[in-house]
């Protein structure tokens, strides 16, 4: 499966249609892209095709249906794992970065058993 994303700006809206361009951080480089759109139209549009990475082979994954059916867009936005881009819309001074491999569970020491390590599934 390639991940090089299928979708490509159009021509360019007129400005007084087009909406403000916002600042967004993306795995903490500036980025300039434009606005009321979502995160993953508006990475896609500064030339962002490296989303996520697999969990087993590591390979990197883009947006594929921009409609929130198929997790391709996974990223952590503002410190938030494995939100879907593609739902999110773009505000100015988000930090946003690529998501690699699977995500850890959180911890909870409550619901732990005494036996348990405070190790996740992954060995971390
Ligand atoms: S691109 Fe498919 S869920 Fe976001």
């Amino acid at each position: 499966m390639t991940s090089k994303p299928l979708f490509r700006v159009l021509a360019p809206l007129a400005p007084a249609v087009a909406d403000a361009t916002v600042q967004i951080w993306f795995n903490d480089q500036p980025l300039d892209v434009p606005g009321g759109r979502s995160v993953a139209a508006a990475l896609l549009a500064a030339g962002v095709q490296r989303f996520r990475a697999t969990p087993v082979t590591g390979a990197p994954r883009g947006p594929y249906c921009m409609m929130g059916a198929c997790f391709e867009c996974l990223v952590e936005i503002d410190g938030v794992p494995s939100r879907k881009s593609c739902l999110v819309t773009v505000q100015d001074g988000m930090r946003i970065h690529s998501q690699e491999g699977a995500r850890d569970l959180p911890f909870d020491a409550d619901q732990a058993s005494p036996h348990a390590t405070q190790e996740n599934a992954h060995g971390r």
